[in-house]
């Protein structure tokens, strides 16, 4: 039998622990394992390494891919799912092991409609990929923007300053509640709900009546405040989002007259090792999806629910979103102080 995989997408930590699980178990079954270049772009333009349980073991502790990434989408039109196609069979491997968030996993759907036989597994920072409670890389992005916060508050506190902190995340606000929830900010502001600018100045000014003259405020980078730029996408149809940082400081400053600094934590979110967890639920999964491979189940994404790794089909994942829903924002907001 031979294995294939690809790291699709932005890329995430966690996700060289997934290519050792699956190399490793694939190899103990008695299997050759291949690694596609720059995700559904290695496909396309049939280049793929092997790999072995030396290198693997070498890059697991290593952030980023060894394999590399891209946001090309196969399924962008005929003749592209046509080349993946005929590419992939010409290889003679057996699956496709697709390792992404929910645009490499609407398209290994669509691929896998098309006839690769392809297994999803889950990953992104982002943590707003459909039908799981976890993906690969976004504790490890949450611990760093609760690092970034812890250090940002003691030159806020210092220099009595507002600062406000810009996370990733895309259309959902998962890493600012969760990074902004575990870094103690006074403030989240997230796509999901408009921003009450007057509660926001109401926050901001009680702190300082009360002579806690410092204020962190997260606003994640999906907050439209006329800073997106419409017209340029990606294959996958998304905005280049990043700027709301800035323009939030600017408003906050002007109703409020305290100085005020925007950090844009950006690619850091994504860089580095990946925190414990983020190894060995790919791990876990990784080795779980060669069982999936034994038994020729394709077209599956497995997803952990509560504790458990389950089996979910591609097809239900493709075109939604995970988002944050009120209940949670509500619980969020009782600690906006
Ligand atoms: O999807 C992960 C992510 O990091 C988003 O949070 C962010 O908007 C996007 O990727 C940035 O993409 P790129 O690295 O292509 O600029």
């Amino acid at each position: 039998m031979k294995v294939s995989v690809l790291t699709g997408g932005g890329d995430a930590p966690g996700l060289n622990a997934y290519l050792k699980a699956i190399t490793f178990k694939a190899i103990d079954e008695g299997y050759e394992v291949y690694g596609f270049l720059d995700g559904w772009k290695g496909v396309l333009e049939n280049k793929y390494i092997k790999l072995s349980k030396e290198l693997v073991e070498k890059e697991y502790f290593q952030g980023g891919t060894l394999l590399g990434s891209s946001r090309t989408n196969p399924a962008k039109n005929e003749e592209t799912i046509n080349k993946a196609i005929s590419n992939f069979k010409a290889t003679g491997f057996d699956v496709l092991i697709a390792i992404g968030g929910e645009d490499t996993m609407g398209a290994s759907s669509k691929m896998f409609k098309a006839g690769i036989p392809v297994i999803g597994l889950p990953k992104t920072i982002d943590y707003d990929l459909y039908g799981t409670d976890f993906t690969v890389g976004f504790y490890t992005a949450v611990d760093i923007v609760r690092d970034s916060i812890e250090k940002l508050i003691s030159t806020a506190k210092s220099h009595h300053r507002v600062i406000v902190v810009e996370v990733m995340g895309r259309h959902a606000g998962w890493i600012a509640l969760y990074g902004g929830l575990a870094g103690g900010a006074n403030y989240i502001i997230i796509p999901e709900f408009p921003l009450d600018l007057s509660d926001l100045v109401r926050v901001i000014k009680d702190r300082y009546n009360r002579g806690q003259t410092y204020a962190i405020i997260v606003v994640a980078e999906g907050v439209e405040l006329g800073n997106i730029n419409k017209e340029v996408v990606d294959e996958y149809g998304h905005v280049k989002l990043g700027g709301v940082g800035e323009q939030l400081a600017k408003i906050i400053e002007k109703e409020t007259g305290i100085t005020t600094r925007a950090v844009n934590l950006g690619h850091l979110q994504r860089g580095g090792p990946a925190n414990s967890i983020d190894r060995i639920f790919p791990l876990k999964l990784g080795y779980q999806a060669i069982e999936l491979v034994k038994n020729k189940e394709f077209g599956k994404m497995l997803a952990i629910k509560g504790n458990e790794i389950v089996k979910i089909d591609l097809s239900q994942v493709e075109g939604k979103i995970k988002t944050v829903d009120k209940e949670l924002y509500n619980f969020a907001k009782s600690f906006f102080y």
